[in-house]
C-alpha cells in the first residue's frame, strides 16, 4: 500500500516511523510520504489561507496549493484505478473499524489535512473526480487540524494489512471485531497486590475459558456500549448470550435487541 498525507505541518507525522508501522515501511510492506501544499503556494510569504466569503472568524485554505499537492501524488499513484483521498473532517462520516477495514484494501490512500477552518470547498468537489473522496470525522469533537486524526486513521489502517502485525490472530478477537468490545485480559502473576486473576483462566478448559471470555465482552459491551448490542443480530446468539444479555435489561423485540426494564428473576453478579 501507499500512503499520502498532505500537511502543511510535515513534522507532524514524524511518529508514523516509529514501531510497528515503521517496520512496515522499511520492509516495504507500507510506503509513506508526506507532501507538503505550502510548498505549491506562489507568493512571496507562500500564502495558503485566506479569510471567508461571507465573513466570519478564522481563514480558510486556499484550494490551489492543495489541488497541486493532490495532482503531485495522484500523478505518481500505483492504483489502477482512483486512490481514496481522505479529508479529516469533524462534519464526515465517522471514521470505524469497518471503515478500517474498507481503507487497508486500497492500493494508494491520501489524507489531505485541513487546518483553520478547514479547506475551500471547491477543492473537495474538484477532487472528486480525481480520487473516490471520503470526508472523514475522528469523532464528535474539534481538534486543530487533520494531523492527529491522520495518525490514528493510518495507525488503525496499516495495522490490518497482511504482514504488519506479527500475530495476525491477535486482530480476529479485538474490540470492534465481531461487533463486540474485548474481554478483559490478564497476565503474570496470577496474584497481584491480592488481587487473583478469574479462576476460570486458569482451568486449562478450552470450551469454559471461551465462554467466560464471551460472557465478559457481553457484559462488558451492554454496560459501556449498549447502543451495539442495539446492532447485533439476535439470531446470530445463542441461549446464554441473551441471558447475559437480559441481565442488562436486553429483549429481543420485533427481531432486534431492546432495552427493556432489567428481570429480577435474571439476578445479576458478574
Ligand atoms: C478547527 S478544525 C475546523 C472545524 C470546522 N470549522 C468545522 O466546524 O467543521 C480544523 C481541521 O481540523 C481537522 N479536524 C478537526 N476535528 C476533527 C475531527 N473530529 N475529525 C477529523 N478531523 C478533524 C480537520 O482537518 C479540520 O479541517
Amino acid at each position: 500500500m501507499r500512503i499520502d498525507v498532505l500537511s502543511i505541518f510535515p513534522e507532524y507525522l514524524a511518529p508514523l516511523e516509529l514501531s510497528l508501522i515503521g517496520k512496515a515501511m522499511t520492509e516495504g510492506v507500507l510506503e509513506l510520504s508526506v507532501t507538503d501544499p505550502r510548498s505549491y503556494a506562489t507568493d512571496r510569504h507562500r500564502t495558503v489561507d485566506d479569510t471567508p466569503y461571507g465573513g466570519g472568524a478564522g481563514m480558510v485554505m486556499k484550494p490551489e496549493p492543495w489541488a497541486q499537492a493532490l495532482e503531485s501524488v495522484t500523478a505518481a499513484s500505483p492504483s489502477s484505478g482512483q486512490p481514496a483521498l481522505v479529508v479529516p473532517s469533524p462534519a464526515g462520516e465517522v471514521f470505524t473499524q469497518e471503515i478500517a477495514y474498507e481503507l487497508a484494501e486500497q492500493e494508494h490512500l491520501v489524507f489531505a489535512c485541513g487546518r483553520y477552518e478547514g479547506i475551500d470547498e471547491r477543492f473537495i468537489e474538484w477532487a472528486s473526480d480525481h480520487a473516490v473522496v471520503r470526508p472523514m470525522s475522528l469523532g464528535d469533537y474539534v481538534l486543530n487540524g487533520g494531523e492527529v486524526a491522520v495518525l490514528a486513521m493510518v495507525e488503525a489502517v496499516t495495522r490490518l494489512i497482511p504482514g504488519v502485525i506479527g500475530n495476525p490472530e491477535s486482530l480476529a478477537e479485538e474490540s470492534h471485531t465481531g461487533g463486540l468490545l474485548e474481554y478483559p485480559v490478564y497476565t503474570k502473576p496470577a496474584v497481584w497486590r491480592e488481587r487473583a486473576i478469574p479462576d476460570t483462566l486458569l482451568s486449562g478448559h478450552h470450551g469454559h475459558i471461551a465462554r467466560w471470555r464471551r460472557d465478559q465482552q457481553l457484559h462488558r459491551t451492554a454496560q459501556r456500549r449498549p447502543d451495539m448490542i442495539e446492532q447485533l443480530d439476535p439470531a446470530e446468539l445463542n441461549t446464554a448470550d441473551l441471558s447475559i444479555l437480559s441481565e442488562h435489561g436486553f429483549r429481543v423485540i420485533n427481531g432486534s435487541l431492546q432495552v427493556c426494564a432489567p428481570d429480577p428473576e435474571d439476578g445479576g453478579g458478574h
